[in-house]
């Protein structure tokens, strides 16, 4: 039997940097869902379909293979073959990843490539409907937040750091539209567990994040 962590939450509040760490130093695999659904965002983009045109969305879905691959520890997504893990990384396509991951058939799409992960290894997996959805047995559910404020202003560092130009209250309210469209979609909307550890990071350091996730697993 494989041992599951469930890390749900909205968009910045520290999953992925969090899931990687705790992955890394408990010797498991870190699945990071919100790549596939990117990978998919990515190809409807470069086809100019639009999310709201689901019977095009249904048929492009035929001609999608998702699959991951672990290049010295770390997640790479393939779509098509094509290794896209750097491209997924836009706002553009974070926007239409909510967007696109609102409809049941893009989310059947990835469901069983994610239980199967689980099923055969160790696995940190985070996303929106991990812990209700994907794997409901998991040993151990987090829903891990942090306030709007500081996850913009967090979102707004990083990029400074990456030299790009940005505006903090624009991506604050990018941030507030994508938790709106993730959590009021009607299927697997983001919400907590009911037997989820609900973890605010607002005034918490990612060593002490990380170190609490841990003894919870212990
Ligand atoms: O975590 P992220 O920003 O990479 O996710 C991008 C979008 O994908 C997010 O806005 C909602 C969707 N998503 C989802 O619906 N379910 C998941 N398990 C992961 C992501």
């Amino acid at each position: 039997m494989t041992y599951n962590i469930a890390i749900d939450g909205p968009a910045g509040a520290g999953k992925s940097t969090i899931a990687k760490r705790v992955s890394g130093e408990l010797s498991f695999i870190y699945v990071d869902t919100g790549a596939m659904y990117r990978s998919i965002a990515l190809y409807l983009l470069r086809k100019d379909i639009s999310a709201t045109d689901v019977e095009t969305v249904k048929v492009a879905l035929e001609d999608i293979e998702i699959a991951i691959q672990y290049v010295n520890g770390e997640q790479h997504v393939l779509l098509n073959g094509e290794d896209v893990s750097g491209q997924i990384r836009t706002e553009e396509v974070g926007n239409m990843a909510s967007k696109s991951s609102a409809l049941p058939c893009v989310r059947a799409k990835l469901l069983e490539l994610q239980k199967k992960l689980a099923r055969e290894h160790d696995v940190v997996m985070d996303g929106r409907d991990i812990g209700t959805n994907i794997l409901p047995d998991a040993q151990l559910k987090i829903y891990l937040t942090a306030s709007v404020d500081t996850r913009a202003s967090r979102r707004y560092k990083e990029l400074i750091e990456k030299g790009t130009d940005c505006d903090l209250e624009a991506i604050k309210k990018d941030i507030e539209q994508r938790d709106y469209q993730d959590m009021h979609r009607e299927t697997a909307p983001l919400m907590q567990a009911k037997d989820a550890v609900y973890l605010d990071s607002s005034d918490m350091t990612i060593d002490q994040v990380v170190e609490k996730i841990k003894s919870l697993a212990k």
